[in-house]
């Protein structure tokens, strides 16, 4: 199994939520994060001068699926999660060791 962590826009959130679920992977966790880049944040033009913007809001997803399904997985949140504009994001992907469904005792794939 792998984890796929998905760095996004905010705003790109429900768009990437609806396309994992149609594509058959309704299980996600989604955290509001703050982060940075290559750019380090933004500069803004402010009327008393310039103003730094050091961390900009972000949502982390992270999708826990079977190895076969990662590639998969990542090129929809590519897809859904794409402007063009720097700030788009970043995927890191996870082995994963175990999953146990808390319920039942499950384990493995079975649990995911
Ligand atoms: N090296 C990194 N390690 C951890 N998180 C990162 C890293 N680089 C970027 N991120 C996360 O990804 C978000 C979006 O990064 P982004 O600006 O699109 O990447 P880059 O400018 O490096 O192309 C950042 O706000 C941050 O939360
Ligand atoms: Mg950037």
């Amino acid at each position: 199994m792998k984890k796929v962590e998905a760095i996004i826009r905010p705003e790109r959130l429900s768009a990437v939520r609806e396309v994992l679920d149609k594509n058959g992977f309704p299980g996600m966790s989604a955290t509001e994060i703050k982060g940075r880049g290559r750019q380090k944040g933004v500069s803004l033009q402010w009327r008393a001068g310039d103003y730094k913007v050091e961390f900009l809001p972000k949502v982390k997803l992270e999708v826990v699926v079977e190895d076969g399904d990662a590639d998969r997985i990542v090129d929809l949140i590519c897809d859904a999660a794409h402007t063009g504009e720097a700030g788009d994001g970043k995927i890191f992907v996870y082995p994963v060791v175990d999953v146990v469904r808390v319920r039942t005792k499950e384990r493995g794939s079975g649990a995911v």
